[in-house]
């Protein structure tokens, strides 16, 4: 099968990595990719914010099915532009409509959407210009801590843990008044803070059927002990010790089962990956968000960890078939440790030369690319966070350490990473 992946990050370069495996794939695109999806397949410089340019690769190549990593496209309706165009529609398409992207794309739609099949999140009101003054009530009159959202995409910066009354009322007015994420901010979600430890749950889904893949938890602060600014993401690791058997059956039953239940339902297109970013209320999982695609980093360990073809998963979803297919996983450990350059989350310089890709890691750990570039011959930083090393082991404890033994080969200016990822669960 003829196969483009689009996205150029460390998840890409896990899922090129985990399609390259696939008997189906044959041969496989990425674009735009980056120097580590080009051992994978052949990447594509290809500006994929411009549709069209999409479409007309996807006809010269006859690309049999599509797989989208990032969430932009799918929110700015990359699914429903296939469809619309009768050369393109036959194709394969692993990801949502416009319409079901925006369980990711608007916080209150998500919200609405979990109000309407009683699936458990924080309380929340919404708010926009037209109910402003309903709303600095509602937040003068709120218990502390207060979550303020953003509802559109807001380069993950939309959400803010405020913890007093002005620093909430402030951060509505710049919201609101201000247009301090633009059009994403015309609409607020102001919402309970719900207190427990975090984990994210995967499904693959054909809009009726569905196949849970492996858990997995990120670090999303810089600093060790999870302190500091937060990241698009540190670490992470799978499975998750908290996710037991009994608190997944609650993840099915009261969370899963009702979302696909109820896109079916309403009738929303949705053929692709489900990310339920979930809190641990408790031992009883809340839906903190949805996402409309696979998480980064938590796909380094998942497809780590994912021993059934990626591919036959995909097809079975295009086919509404999910409830047929078979997955297995690797039962060990996997963890994944992400480099970054020094300064991020906030300025970092880019361009430095990274040395020790070629040195061997240990067969049971893989390196994957997020934001290098080749220059010269020569591998260089191009991103905050640069590349991450999955190893898998027995122990999560192993897994860790052999993730820290391969960095320590990796070398390039400024190169940090945290060394305690899942120091919460000492064995
Ligand atoms: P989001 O962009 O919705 O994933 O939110 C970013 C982060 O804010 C989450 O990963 C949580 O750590 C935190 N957060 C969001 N909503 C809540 C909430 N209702 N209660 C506690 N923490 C939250
Ligand atoms: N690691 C969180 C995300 O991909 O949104």
């Amino acid at each position: 099968m003829r196969i483009l992946l689009l996205g150029s990050g460390g998840r890409e370069h896990a899922l090129a990595w985990k399609i390259k495996k696939s008997a189906w794939a044959n041969p496989l695109f990425i674009a735009p990719g980056n120097p580590g999806t080009a051992s994978c397949g052949t990447n594509v410089p290809l500006d994929i914010s411009d549709f069209d340019k999409i479409g007309s690769f996807c006809r010269e190549e006859k690309i049999e099915m599509i797989i989208v990593g990032p969430e932009e496209l799918l929110v700015n309706g990359l699914y429903d532009y296939f469809k619309s165009n009768t050369d393109l529609e036959h194709i394969r398409f692993i990801g949502p409509s416009k319409f079901g992207a925006q369980l990711e794309g608007s916080k209150a739609f998500a919200k609405e959407f979990m109000r309407r099949h009683n699936i458990p999140t924080a309380d929340y009101r919404e708010f926009n210009a037209d109910n402003y003054a309903e709303g600095i009530e509602y937040i003068k009159n709120h218990p502390l801590p207060i979550v303020i959202k953003a509802d559109g995409l807001a380069a993950g910066k939309g959400v803010l843990v405020c913890q007093n009354h002005l620093e909430a009322l402030a951060e509505f007015e710049l919201m609101i008044q201000d247009s301090k994420f633009g059009e994403a901010s015309r609409t607020v979600v102001v919402e309970q803070f719900l207190t427990g430890i975090e984990c994210s749950v995967f499904v693959i889904t054909d809009g009726k059927s569905y196949r849970i893949l492996p858990e997995a938890k990120d670090y999303k602060r810089i600093g060790e002990g999870d302190t500091g600014l937060n990241t698009g993401g540190m670490g992470a690791i799978s499975p998750v010790p908290f996710a037991t058997p009994a608190f997944m059956h609650k993840v099915e039953e009261t969370i899963i089962k009702p979302t696909v239940n109820g896109l079916d339902k309403e009738g929303i297109n949705y053929t692709g990956f489900i990310f339920f970013g979930l809190i641990n209320v408790e031992g009883n999982p809340f839906v903190i968000e949805y996402n409309c695609r696979m998480g980064d980093p938590e796909t380094e360990v998942v497809m780590a960890r994912l021993e059934s073809d990626l591919i036959s998963l995909c097809i079975a979803a295009t086919m509404k078939e999910l409830d047929k297919a078979d997955i297995k996983f690797d039962p060990r450990a996997a963890a994944t440790i992400m480099a970054v350059s020094k300064g991020y989350p906030l300025g970092y310089n880019k361009g430095y030369p990274i040395h020790g890709l070629d040195q061997p890691l240990g067969k049971n750990s893989m390196l994957f690319h997020a934001g290098t570039k080749e220059k010269d011959g020569e591998i260089v930083t191009n991103g905050g966070r640069v590349l991450c090393v999955t190893s898998s082991a027995a122990t999560l404890k192993e897994a860790v350490g052999a993730s820290l033994k391969a960095l320590s080969k990796i070398e390039f200016e400024g190169i940090y990473y945290r060394r305690d990822i899942g120091y919460e669960f000492p064995e």
